[in-house]
């Protein structure tokens, strides 16, 4: 993922942004716009050669890295596995189809946001929060050498419209289904990852800029095993 921002085309408008787009009310008139880069990721593949059981049987928390970065093909890949879109669904099932996961990268080249729509991300910004990230997840050895940390972050309320008091159940149950997504997919192509429940909420969502009701459920180091 080296020097994306340098590649990657501007898009300017209110509909750009995923972080208004989240928020319950409409954006108002005198909201400030912002300029997003928008980076395309590469088309993911659909077909390979492990079998499911081979998959199951290959993926084992890693918690160190060697410090290549991930290409942007490893990391489409790792995203459309935890939410990308198939057909008229997503990878991982969702209660009432109401998508309430937020996936974000936290690399060497800044802070980006997946739209499972277009399968790309957005740069939120160009700063390097590994660091910081790795003290809010108590000095855990696996954020000291990972090139990237992937975040699923749920919203509640876009569940609680239809389920109410259930709805933090549900959105805990579906980040389970997205980040082993994720997990048995980093196995098949050569990655290595840990799932992380163990971090201060407020400083990761302080870190990732995340939106108001948007709140960090997984953080998930990653790279090529050391
Ligand atoms: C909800 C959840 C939270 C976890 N949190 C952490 C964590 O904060 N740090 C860590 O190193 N591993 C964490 N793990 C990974 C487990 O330690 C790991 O899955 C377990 O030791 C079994 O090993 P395996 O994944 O290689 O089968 C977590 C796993 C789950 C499911």
């Amino acid at each position: 993922m080296a020097a994306i921002v340098g590649s990657v085309a501007l898009i300017v408008g209110a509909a750009v942004f995923a972080a208004s787009a989240l928020r319950a009310a409409p954006a108002a008139r005198d909201d400030e716009v912002r300029v997003v880069p928008v980076l395309e990721l590469p088309e993911p593949r659909t077909t390979g050669e492990t079998p499911f059981e081979e998959a199951l049987l290959q993926r084992r928390a890693v918690r160190e890295f060697r410090p290549d970065p991930l290409t942007l093909g490893q990391l489409g890949q790792l995203l459309w596995a935890a939410q990308g879109e198939t057909g008229d669904g997503r990878n991982a099932p969702s209660a009432g189809a109401l998508y309430p996961l937020e996936v974000y990268v936290a690399s060497e080249d800044g802070v980006f946001h997946y739209r499972p729509g277009g399968h790309e991300v957005a740069a939120l910004s160009s700063e390097d929060i590994r660091q910081p990230l790795a003290a809010a997840a108590l000095d855990q050895p696996a954020f000291r050498t990972a090139p990237a940390v992937i975040a699923i972050a749920g919203v509640n309320e876009r569940m609680a419209v239809k389920y109410g008091s259930r709805a933090e159940q549900y959105v805990l149950i579906e980040v389970g289904h997205a980040g082993q997504n994720l997990l048995v997919q980093a196995a098949v192509i050569g990655l290595g990852a840990v799932p992380t429940g163990a971090f201060r909420d407020d400083e990761v969502a302080e870190l990732f800029d995340l939106p108001d009701g948007t709140e960090p459920l997984y953080l998930i180091p990653v790279g090529l095993p050391a």
